[in-house]
């Protein structure tokens, strides 16, 4: 969906959303279920890797947009590609869901647990968005991105990985309506409250010192500077964001990964998905910092730095 096919639908214009956002166009899986996106993104990093179906110990899928209530989307993702040796599971922690998922198995890799683990970050963030709202419906798209994490001896790997949230602040995106609290009843009316409604200007101050903080505390736990790093892969959701947080690192923008005018926000997708963009593009090789960072509902919010 173009700039212009919204123009069509809400009042807006192509100049305030690519000022305020940065967004151009988005994907829309339209006739795919979430786990039919994650399928996919998964073949391409098994193939990618290069590892048997049967060495996954650990399916981890980062998604607020689930095929069902139950059971999880990890669990028919496991099933489609056949992991026969996994456990798998779900977890809502909405755009920061990939790093996450990342800390998750990591810490099952290091402990010597599991060896192997795929972490899929995907979103049908369409199915979820409410296309009156011109507030929200402008920003979201759906994609999948996944990547597996594998315990080598050598030098490259996850450096350090740190997660964070803040429930205080759930209200400012959230959908209100379609869970127990506020169950769907027989009668109601589709106001929008069960899809996502987001305070913007609100979560967009916390995204900038939250994603800054995050960021900062990686590098400087592993004993490293801002300029140290060859890359940022960051959650794609506004390009003001992303350009406050190189200026707070000091970063110039050419070491910053950009694909929001082509995907907008896609949620818990949008950082395995710019991280695969950058490797095929050529622009991460051996041995090179790289940071990923996120920020979403919850509020949650995390860095990984990895050594590549
Ligand atoms: N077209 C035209 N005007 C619009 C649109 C639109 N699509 N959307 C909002 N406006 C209007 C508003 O109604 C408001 O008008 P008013 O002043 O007459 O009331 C005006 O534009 C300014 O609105 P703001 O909310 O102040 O605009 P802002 O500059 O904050 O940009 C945005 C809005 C893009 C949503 C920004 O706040 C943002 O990106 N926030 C962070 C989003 C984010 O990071 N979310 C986290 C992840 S999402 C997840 O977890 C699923």
């Amino acid at each position: 969906m173009t700039n212009a096919d919204f123009e069509k639908i809400v009042e807006t214009s192509d100049e305030w959303i690519t000022t305020r956002t940065g967004i151009k166009e988005r994907r829309i899986a339209n006739g795919m279920a979430t786990s039919d996106m994650a399928v996919a993104a998964s073949r391409a990093a098994i193939e990618m890797a290069n590892v048997s179906h049967d060495d996954i110990e650990m399916v981890i899928l980062a998604t607020v947009t689930p095929d069902y209530r139950l059971p999880s989307a990890a669990c028919v993702v496991q099933e489609k590609m056949n992991f026969p040796n996994a456990a798998a599971f779900d977890i809502v922690a909405a755009c920061a869901g990939f790093i996450n998922g990342l800390s998750i198995v990591s810490s099952y890799i290091e402990t010597n647990k599991i060896k192997k683990a795929l972490v899929v970050g995907v979103e049908k963030l369409s199915a979820f968005t409410n296309y009156k709202d011109r507030n929200t419906c402008v920003l979201f798209g759906d994609a999948a991105g996944a990547v597996v994490v594998s315990g080598e001896e050598g030098e490259s790997g996850i450096i350090g990985t740190y997660i964070k949230s803040e429930g205080k602040y759930r209200t400012l995106l959230w959908a209100e309506v379609g869970g127990v609290v506020n169950p769907y009843t027989e009668g109601y009316d589709y106001d929008g409250r069960d899809k996502i409604m987001m305070n913007g200007s609100d979560v967009f101050k916390i995204a900038v010192k939250e994603m800054g903080n995050a960021t900062v505390k990686v590098i400087q736990d592993a004993g490293l500077q801002p300029s140290d790093i060859a890359l940022v892969v960051p959650h794609q959701a506004n390009i003001r964001i992303i350009e406050a947080l190189a200026k707070r690192l000091k970063i110039d923008m050419n070491k910053v990964y950009l694909n929001i005018d082509r995907f907008g926000n896609t949620s818990a997708a949008s950082v395995p998905l710019a991280l695969d963009e950058a490797n095929r593009a050529g622009r991460i090789k051996s041995g090179d910092y790289i940071v990923m960072v996120a920020f979403g509902g919850g509020l949650t919010w995390g860095a990984s730095l990895v050594r590549w």
